[in-house]
């Protein structure tokens, strides 16, 4: 069964363009209720542990430097079939891929600079939520 609950990040290029209001909105306004939100700042630790995945790619440096450039906003969100749901709203990671109406396609500069994270799956989706929230957070 599909779970109801994905992690979001809003991330630095988002938040420095002053995008962080108007994507909150199109979030609500796609029927997700906000469970946790924060604004933070990761440190180079923080963010080579949440991408550790990729610690191969040829892009993890970068990723790991941008994702530390500036403050980002995560946050737990729920509604029915969650994840999917979500990856649907944020569209393709390369924006140039998204389609329209979706929040890369809308606020998105670049495949790095993409303007927000979903999680892609329902186990990541719960270890993601609990790298950035304590359990007293998202209850
Ligand atoms: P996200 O979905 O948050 O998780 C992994 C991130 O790696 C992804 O968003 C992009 O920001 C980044 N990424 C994925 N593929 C590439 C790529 N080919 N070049 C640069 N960054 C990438």
């Amino acid at each position: 069964m599909a779970g109801n609950r994905t992690l979001t990040i809003i991330k630095p290029d988002a938040v420095a363009n002053g995008k962080t209001g108007a994507i909150i909105q199109k979030i609500t306004d796609a029927g997700f209720r906000i469970v946790a939100m924060k604004y933070t700042r990761l440190t180079t630790e923080q963010a080579g542990k949440f991408y550790a995945v990729h610690r191969e790619r040829p892009f993890y440096g970068d990723l790991v430097k941008f994702m530390t450039s500036g403050t980002v906003v995560p946050a737990i969100l729920e509604k029915e079939n969650a994840v999917e749901e979500f990856r649907k709203l944020i569209g393709a990671t390369n924006p140039a891929n998204a389609a329209e109406g979706t929040i890369r396609k809308l606020f998105a500069e670049s495949v790095e600079r993409n303007a927000i994270h979903g999680s892609d799956s329902d186990e990541n989706a719960l270890i993601e939520g609990n790298f950035f929230f304590s359990e007293l957070e998202r209850f």
